[in-house]
C-alpha cells in the first residue's frame, strides 16, 4: 500500500494518523500514514527520504512547504503562501492548502455559523494564519484585522490577500482601541508554549465567536479567556483538523470521506 505522513514539530500528539486511518477504513482504501518529526533545517531531506507519495505539513513548516513546491501549487495555496498538503508529482512536489476550506466548513456546517458580515480579528500571521485568511475573505466576512508581533509578517499577509479595503495589519499594542469583533481567531502558536499575550475584554461582545486553530490543551488558554470576556460561543481546531484532513484525503485518493463519525470519536477523547 502507498505511504503517507504528516510532518511538523512537535508532532507526537498529532491526531492526523488516527484520522487518516479512520478514513482509509471507511472508504476501503489501502494506505498507511505516520507522523514524522521535522524542522526547518531537515524537512526537505526527511520528506524526500520518507518514501511517501503524499503528506500533510503542519507547524512550523507550512511556509517551508510552499517554498519547497517551487511554484507548483494550487491557486488557494498561492494566495495563502502556505502549503499543508503535498502530492508527489514526478520528481517534484505539488502543493495545496486545505486549511481554509477546512475551517470554513467546520464553522458553517458543523457549528452552523454564518460568517457573512463578521468583523474578524486574526491573531498571528504565520503559516496557520496564512492558510485560513483567503477562505475567510471568500466566505464573506466584513473585514479582517491581522495582528502579529512581527509586523512585517502581518503586512505581508495583508498584501498577499490583495483586498486592501477589507484587510488591515495592526500591532498588538493597538488592540484595546480596535473595538468589538464578531469573530476572533487565534492562529498564533503562543498558547502551545503557555504564553498568551494579554487581550482586552473590550474586543468581545455577547454575539462574538472565538476560535482557536489549535486543539486539546493548546486551545484552552485563549478559549478560556474568550469565555471569561463574555463570548457566547467558542470553537477549537479539532473540527477544522478533521475537515482539512478530509479535503487532503480527497486530493490523494479521489474520494471525500464522511467526517461526522471521525469527529465524534475524536472529540470524546482528544488531547
Ligand atoms: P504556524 O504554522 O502555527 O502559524 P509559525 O509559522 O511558526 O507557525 O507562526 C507562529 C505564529 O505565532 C506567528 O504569527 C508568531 O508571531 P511572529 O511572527 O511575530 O513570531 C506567533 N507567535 C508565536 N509565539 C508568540 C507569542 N509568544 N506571542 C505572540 N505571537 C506569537
Amino acid at each position: 500500500s502507498k505511504h503517507y505522513a504528516v510532518f511538523g514539530s512537535p508532532i507526537t500528539h498529532s491526531q492526523s494518523p488516527r484520522i487518516h486511518a479512520a478514513f482509509a477504513k471507511q472508504t476501503g482504501i489501502g494506505m498507511d500514514y505516520v507522523a514524522i518529526a521535522a524542522n526547518h533545517d531537515d524537512f526537505r531531506a526527511k520528506l524526500d527520504a520518507s518514501g511517501v507519495v503524499g503528506a500533510n505539513i503542519t507547524l512550523p513548516l507550512k511556509e517551508d512547504a510552499f517554498a519547497l513546491c517551487a511554484g507548483n501549487v494550487s491557486a488557494r495555496a498561492l494566495r495563502a503562501g502556505a502549503v499543508n498538503t503535498v502530492l508527489r508529482d514526478g520528481a517534484q512536489w505539488r502543493g495545496d492548502n486545505t486549511d481554509g476550506l477546512g475551517l470554513v466548513r467546520d464553522l458553517t456546517e458543523r457549528h452552523g455559523l454564518d460568517l457573512r458580515g463578521r468583523r474578524t480579528l486574526l491573531l498571528g500571521a504565520g503559516g496557520a494564519a496564512r492558510g485560513v485568511a483567503p477562505a475567510l475573505l471568500d466566505a464573506g466576512i466584513h473585514s479582517l484585522y491581522v495582528i502579529n508581533r512581527n509586523s512585517a509578517r502581518a503586512d505581508a499577509l495583508v498584501d498577499a490577500m490583495g483586498e486592501p479595503g477589507r484587510t488591515h495589519a495592526r500591532a498588538w499594542d493597538t488592540l484595546p482601541a480596535l473595538g468589538e469583533f464578531d469573530l476572533l481567531i487565534n492562529a498564533t502558536s503562543a498558547s502551545r508554549g503557555g504564553q498568551l499575550p494579554s487581550l482586552a475584554m473590550a474586543l468581545v461582545a455577547p454575539r462574538s465567536v472565538a476560535v482557536d486553530l489549535s486543539y486539546g490543551e493548546a486551545a484552552v488558554p485563549f478559549l478560556a479567556w474568550a469565555r471569561a470576556a463574555g463570548c457566547a460561543q467558542t470553537v477549537d481546531g479539532l473540527g477544522m483538523l478533521v475537515e482539512q484532513a478530509a479535503e487532503s484525503f480527497l486530493l490523494w485518493h479521489g474520494v471525500r470521506p464522511d467526517t461526522a463519525a471521525v469527529f465524534a470519536e475524536l472529540s470524546g477523547r482528544a488531547d
